[in-house]
């Protein structure tokens, strides 16, 4: 009887043994499409993937983790440039060549993908991306990734951060794009994006930064961006937009900062920018007309206010006095005329925030 239940408890014992162990490593499924992700990929300076031997890829392999439920891997976070000790015989700032294998999509309960700053992984963001129902994160800056963002982006409901600036990637925003209603954070900033932004976009309710400058967009600024009313940091730059400013951007509740320099965007400056909460507002080098409104007041704070390169005339705005704070002005390159208005937001300013205008007149230029 007694050898009976030895046996029966050291089976058990091996059996906890057995489970602990299994859950404890990675399962060898995540394990292989790791290893396949690998070998798609070259880094000959930092061996960041000397690390990625054993079985248990959850314990160790460098940049991975794994849930600590399902032991599924969760997070892949490879950095190109880190205050990490492993980074510092090469500079810190790393190199990586290949391309993001599909083989990536396998990993089904990812929560995060950061492959950023490498520099030269090229190829194209594997369409099948988009069937990562626990995707909260994308981050491919930094590389030479070329293609077009994949089509049906607008399958992960989850993501919040959408980073794929510094890339060469192509085409246009895809319709779906809209439907990430749970993004906080886009960054598409310097790639080759063309077409217009979608009309939608204001669907985007959660998101308080959109990063779009330095590409190819045309087409107008859509109104349906002032909907979003966490929107904070919203930077349209160097792009082939046209049309008008929608007015509506100058009543959104904490839009601070707005940059839409280097546009080709025309018509007249609406009333509503100059006393919004926006604090950092550049709109040189585009196509505006008419004169600066007399719109400033008590809530006019601007750490930089550039309208330079336009084709704005008429006088300073007497209003501009009333500003709580100008920081940075540049009015250079317009039609200005007539006398600089007096008072404390000026008296820092030199004759350069003023040059280059018809007949600007009176201190830091020259008496009237
Ligand atoms: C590291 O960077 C510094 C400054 O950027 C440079 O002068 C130096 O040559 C670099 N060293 C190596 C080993 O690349
Ligand atoms: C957005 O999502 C809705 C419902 O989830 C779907 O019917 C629609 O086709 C999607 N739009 C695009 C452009 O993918
Ligand atoms: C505004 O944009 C122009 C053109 O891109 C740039 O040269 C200028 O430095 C910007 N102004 C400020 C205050 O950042």
């Amino acid at each position: 009887m007694g050898g009976v239940w030895f046996i029966q408890i050291t089976a058990l014992a091996f059996l906890l043994l057995a489970m602990t162990s299994a859950v404890r490593s990675c399962p060898p499924q995540d394990r292989a499409n790791l290893l396949a992700f690998k070998s798609a990929l070259h880094e000959p300076y930092f061996g960041i993937f000397d690390s990625w031997t054993g079985a248990d890829c959850c314990h160790n392999w460098h940049g991975i983790s794994c849930d600590l439920d399902t032991r599924r891997v969760a997070d892949i976070n490879l950095r190109g440039e880190s205050e990490e000790p492993i980074y510092e015989k090469a500079n810190r700032t790393g190199y990586m060549t290949g391309y993001i294998s599909p083989a990536i999509c396998k990993l089904a309960r990812l929560s995060s993908i950061t492959i950023a700053d490498w520099k030269g992984i090229s190829g194209e963001i594997p369409r099948c991306i988009s069937s990562l129902p626990f995707l909260r994160i994308l981050d491919l800056v930094g590389n030479k990734i070329s293609g077009t963002i994949p089509p049906e982006i607008g399958r992960l409901h989850r993501l919040t951060v959408l980073n794929i600036a510094d890339n060469l990637i192509s085409g246009a925003i895809p319709a779906s794009l809209t439907n990430l209603t749970s993004l906080m954070h886009l960054d598409l900033r310097n790639n080759r994006i063309s077409g217009h932004i979608p009309r939608s976009i204001g669907r985007l309710r959660m998101m308080s930064r959109a990063l779009l400058s330095g590409n190819r967009l045309s087409g107008r600024i859509p109104g349906s961006i002032s909907r979003i009313y966490r929107l904070a940091d919203l930077d349209l730059s160097r792009n082939q937009i046209s049309g008008p400013i929608p007015p509506s951007l100058g009543k959104m509740a904490v839009l601070a900062t707005l940059n839409l320099d280097m546009n080709k965007i025309s018509g007249q400056i609406p009333v509503t920018l100059l006393g919004s909460a926006i604090s950092d507002l550049n709109l040189s080098r585009n196509s505006l007309e008419g004169n600066i409104p007399n719109a400033f007041g008590a809530r006019s704070y601007f750490t930089a206010l550039d309208l330079s390169y336009n084709n704005l005339k008429g006088p300073i705005p007497k209003s501009i006095t009333l500003a709580s704070y100008i920081g940075h002005l540049d009015l250079s390159h317009n039609h200005l005329c007539g006398q600089i208005p007096v008072g404390s937001p000026f008296d820092h300013l030199e004759a350069s925030s003023f040059v280059y205008n018809d007949c600007l007149c009176g201190k830091p230029l020259k008496s009237c």
